[in-house]
């Protein structure tokens, strides 16, 4: 099929080079030159594990131009949809919809749009439409709609995308969903068809629950620490009920990304506007604030952070990418800046991103930051399971067993 893709972030571009690996004529647009002209020429401007080689194996059209969506039969939206205190912030989405429906206006030909940002139930009919009919067209009768959520993870993202666990499409009217519904057919997962409305929910209730499964873990960490107990175990004993499953308790520093979080205000935002006042989200989001904190108390038992040299071991917000979007380290660096710290830090991806946040901090050699006053473990990255910690005082957020070795360590919750 014929395939335009509008922003070429960790989603779009992700799923620009799929669609175009399962033999579909895809078409990459966004409004960042640089971006596309560095996709243009091969490079991916994110890391995610196989993306670089794919890129350069199949074909893909790039542009920032959105007449190349004119022949498309189906046209995704994957602009990003960040959120504040006051929710979601729609304007990237709606200047997108605003330049497609001066596309739209001149097509003679029927196509789909399918909204893969992830939006607040209800903003798919209250917005996305209203902003395409501008076009003079009309939704089900000259093109069609569909909400078709994305549940890829970063650093698993092209296998997430070519194996995903479920497609939801949900859709305007029959005709739209039969179309994406299409596109997805070869995709070995239960496809569910449903409502607009039905679809985002079924995003946001997702990520909302994995939240509340790490918060809750979390929960349990604070009172296993009081009680001398490893929260590890605990988990690990629980989770071979099957009814609870072991993914998703791993106690530690807490969530952060571009989509938990995130995710997490945008239903607690909508339930608040509706009435209802969600108390275990609320809660969720409150356990995972005091994450940081939690870690800066252990360590302020075995050092002063004043004038000392603080090493940070890890800053993306998990392991296995670049990203540093709602990432952990940043609390933790902006308080120990303000207990007057010096950091030096070390990621083997992300410390390029982190130094646009933090321009101030050192970024050295995982070496160096061993080397010290005391060193925090931020992301559980696999090479630090690997490093020397003898000798060293290490405070542990995220369970890596060999730093267990150190002269003096603290786990957060074992
Ligand atoms: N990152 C994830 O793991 C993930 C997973 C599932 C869902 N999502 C959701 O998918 C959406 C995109 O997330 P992301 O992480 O890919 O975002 P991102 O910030 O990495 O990328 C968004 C892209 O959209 C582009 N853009 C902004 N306005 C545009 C416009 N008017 N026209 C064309 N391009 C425009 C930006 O330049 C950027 O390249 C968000 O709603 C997010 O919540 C993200």
């Amino acid at each position: 099929m014929k395939i335009s893709i509008i922003g070429a972030g960790y989603v779009g571009l992700v799923s620009a080079i799929c669609f175009a690996k399962m033999d579909n004529e895809v078409t990459l647009i966004d409004i960042d030159k640089d971006k596309i002209h560095t996709i243009g020429k091969g490079i991916s401007p994110i890391h995610e594990e196989g993306l670089d080689e794919l890129l350069g194996q199949v074909p893909l059209k790039v542009s920032t131009d959105y007449l190349d969506t004119m022949s498309s039969e189906v046209i995704f939206i994957c602009v990003g949809t960040p959120s504040d205190d006051r929710g979601i912030i729609l304007e990237p989405i709606k200047k997108a919809l605003e330049r497609l429906a001066g596309i739209l206006k001149t097509r003679q030909d029927y196509c789909v749009v399918v909204v893969k940002s992830t939006v607040a139930p209800g903003t798919t009919d209250e917005t996305v439409i209203p902003i395409l009919e501008k076009s003079g067209k009309k939704a089900g009768k000259d093109f069609g709609v569909c909400m078709s959520p994305e549940f890829l993870s970063e650093g698993k993202a092209i296998n997430d995308f070519m194996y995903p666990m479920r497609v939801i499409i949900g859709e305007y009217d029959k005709r739209s969903g039969a179309v994406v519904n299409r596109l997805f057919q070869n995709f070995n997962a239960p496809t569910m068809r449903t409502s607009l409305k039905t679809a985002e929910m079924i995003k946001l209730a997702s990520n909302a629950f994995l939240a509340t499964k790490i918060s809750f873990i979390n929960e349990v960490g604070n009172i296993c620490k009081r009680l001398g107990v490893d929260t590890h175990e605990v988990a690990k004993g629980m989770g071979f009920d099957d009814r609870i499953g072991p993914k998703f308790l791993n106690a530690g520093l807490g969530f952060g990304g571009s989509c938990l979080p995130k995710d997490l205000r945008m239903i607690i935002t909508k339930a608040k506007a509706l009435g209802y006042l969600p108390d275990i989200l609320e809660g969720v989001l409150k356990v995972n604030d005091g994450q940081a904190m939690q870690l800066l108390n252990l360590l302020k038992k075995h050092i002063r952070p004043k004038d000392a040299v603080i090493g940070l071991l890890g800053l993306a917000f998990k392991p296995d990418t670049d990203d540093v979007r709602d990432s952990r380290a940043i609390g933790i660096v902006e308080s120990l800046l303000q207990e007057g710290a010096t950091i030096r830090a070390y990621d083997p991806l992300a410390a390029k991103n982190f130094s646009l946040l933090f321009p101030q901090i050192e970024y050295v050699s995982r070496e160096e930051v061993l080397d010290s006053d005391a060193i925090l473990i931020v992301t559980e990255w696999e090479e630090f399971r690997h490093l020397d910690y003898t000798g060293k005082i290490v405070i542990d957020g995220r369970g890596i067993i060999k730093a267990r070795e150190a002269r003096i360590y603290e786990g957060i919750y074992w």
